[in-house]
């Protein structure tokens, strides 16, 4: 039986990220959940605010499982670092979720692509640099 994480991530299909749990964004307020933005097409990065629909955005949320190594801890903040025309950096114990809430993986950094563009897609593989993202962050 899986433990209890204190922070989730679910990918959501042809839309955002869900974060549920301890969120703490820079430059934003804390808060319990979140929708990130990853179609890259949202006026209000990093949040999600619905532009993925008119936007056509397709994306996978029934991603496969992943043999993943047991974290030391399963609490904690999950603090989201939205680089400069880059991805979101995620630090903290999260467990990643599928759009049905099947287990993905647990992990403890991330980077999350949030320009559409990836091919590894809820991960980041760069591609952002291929196509001259353009977001606010650090
Ligand atoms: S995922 Fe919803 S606006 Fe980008």
């Amino acid at each position: 039986m899986s433990k209890k994480f204190s922070n989730t991530m679910r990918i959501i299909t042809n839309g955002p990220v869900e974060l549920l749990g301890d969120i703490q964004i820079e430059g934003h307020e804390n808060s319990s959940s979140a929708y990130l933005c990853r179609c890259g097409l949202s006026s209000n990065k990093p949040y999600c605010d619905g532009s993925h629909t008119k936007g056509g955005f397709v994306a996978e949320g029934e991603i496969e499982a992943k043999q993943s190594q047991p974290l030391e801890q399963e609490e904690g903040p999950l603090k989201v670092s939205p680089r400069k025309n880059g991805p979101n950096i995620i630090n903290g114990n999260v467990e990643i979720l599928s759009d049905s809430g099947k287990h993905i993986e647990q992990r403890a950094k991330l980077a999350m692509c949030r320009c559409g563009h990836s091919k590894n897609k809820p991960f980041c593989d760069g591609a952002h640099k291929e196509i001259d993202f353009e977001a606010e962050g650090t």
